[in-house]
């Protein structure tokens, strides 16, 4: 998942989230595109045409006649269009084929997806003229992320401020994705479970929810419709998720088992807790100089799954110290899964709160190591193979 070789036009409008831009084209530029900034005469009320050119590596375009074809030529190639801040006069002249600028103009000339982000004040993105333009705009196929609701740069509060970057980003990363997921549904565990001793201590594993989380993520921008179901972590599930929390792993369990008939494939990247306790103190138990506990061993959710004579495809995960993949292969086949996912967890960049994974997937007759990447780019990989095997 990236925006390697694509190009991006973003275009630049007159609100003062415009300052913003500057990020989101250096953002843009990381995620690997090379991008072409369009602005406004208004938009250089709020930032400078070379804040733009250094954020986006670029020439900066404005003028409609300063390079007579370019609206033309700039938009022949580009992958997608996305405009952020866009005004209400900006979706306006869009909506109504106006183009008296170069940015109106190259909406106009441009067949790829567009992507628009509206900036305004709450009452004017309420304006039902505004509306009109925005509901025929969007009849079009036009993409929208945002407005956030929040304080405004009047003071006031609603709805109307400019989606985070990051937000906007997902959205155009999304608007150049292949829906190869479209119509099939799928089912994510992802975090750790907590076991109960008594009402405020618990025993859990070590998990962030990262790589279940990237991986519903990566679904929902792949057309798929996605069940997350996840123990306590702190990210945000995906707004598009149906997202549901399970506590303890008999709770997941649960969750699961109501959730996966109708679903194609179901992930477990859950750090199921092993053990539970044997009993539950229903109130605070007394500290002594020891103690001891009895567990019991938790429902194994993925092998009750892999033992489904009628079942979704199924994928699991192995969180090993180490490199050795036969405790991983053993999974697999006492699990009945489709494919493991091994992961090292005793590395630094790969496994537990961080940001990258360097995974291994093991099938039955074929092993495939993964080189270290992101873990969104980790989850495009588990998704790629799924969609391979999927029938
Ligand atoms: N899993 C599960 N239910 C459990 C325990 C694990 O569904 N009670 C799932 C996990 O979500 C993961 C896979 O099983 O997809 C592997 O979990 P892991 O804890 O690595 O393996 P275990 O089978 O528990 O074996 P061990 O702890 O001995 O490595």
């Amino acid at each position: 998942m990236s925006l390697k070789n694509k190009k991006v036009i973003l275009g630049v409008t007159g609100s003062v989230a415009a300052y913003k831009s500057a990020g989101l084209a250096r953002r843009l530029t990381e995620a690997g595109a090379s991008v072409h900034v369009i602005m406004t005469d208004a938009s250089k009320n709020f930032i400078t045409p070379l804040s733009l050119s250094i954020a986006s590596q670029n020439k900066v375009y404005s003028g409609l006649f300063d390079d007579p074809i370019s609206h033309i030529t700039l938009t022949a190639d580009a992958d997608v269009m996305v405009i952020a801040p866009a005004t209400a006069n900006i979706i306006g002249k869009f909506a109504n084929g106006i183009a008296d600028d170069f940015l109106s103009t190259c909406f106009l000339s441009f067949r790829g997806r567009v992507v628009i982000a509206p900036a305004m004040n709450w009452r004017m993105y309420e304006n039902p003229v505004f509306k009109r333009n925005l509901d025929s705009l969007l009849s079009y196929g036009i993409m929208q992320i945002g407005p956030d609701k929040g304080s405004l740069a009047c003071g006031e509060e609603g709805a109307g401020r400019m989606a985070e970057v990051q937000d906007i980003i997902d959205a155009v990363i999304s608007s150049v994705t292949e829906k190869d997921l479209n119509g099939r549904k799928i089912l994510v565990t992802a975090g750790p479970t907590r076991e109960y001793i008594d009402p405020v201590r618990f025993i859990s594993n070590r998990s962030s929810g990262k790589m279940g989380f990237a991986i519903a993520k990566a679904a929902i921008r792949r057309g798929a419709e996605v069940i997350l179901i996840s123990g306590p972590s702190d990210l945000m599930p995906p707004p598009k998720a149906q997202f549901i929390r399970a506590e303890t792993a008999s709770g997941m369990r649960e969750a699961v088992l109501r959730h996966y008939m109708d679903c194609d494939a179901v992930i477990m990247a859950a750090a199921v807790a092993d053990f539970t306790p044997a009993d539950m103190s229903s109130s605070k138990v007394e500290k002594s100089e020891t103690m001891v506990l009895n567990l019991v061993k938790t429902p194994d959710i993925l092998a009750e799954i892999g033992a489904l004579k009628k079942r979704p495809f199924l994928v699991g995960f192995a969180a090993e110290t180490g490199q050795d993949t036969s405790r991983a292969r053993r999974k697999l086949i006492e699990k009945g899964a489709d494919f493991i996912v091994f992961n090292n967890v005793a590395s630094e960049l790969s496994g537990f709160d961080v940001d990258t994974n360097e995974i291994t997937i093991i099938e039955r007759d074929k092993i495939t190591p993964v080189p270290l990447m992101t873990k969104d780019a980790v989850a495009d990989v588990i998704l790629g193979r799924i969609t391979e095997l999927i029938t």
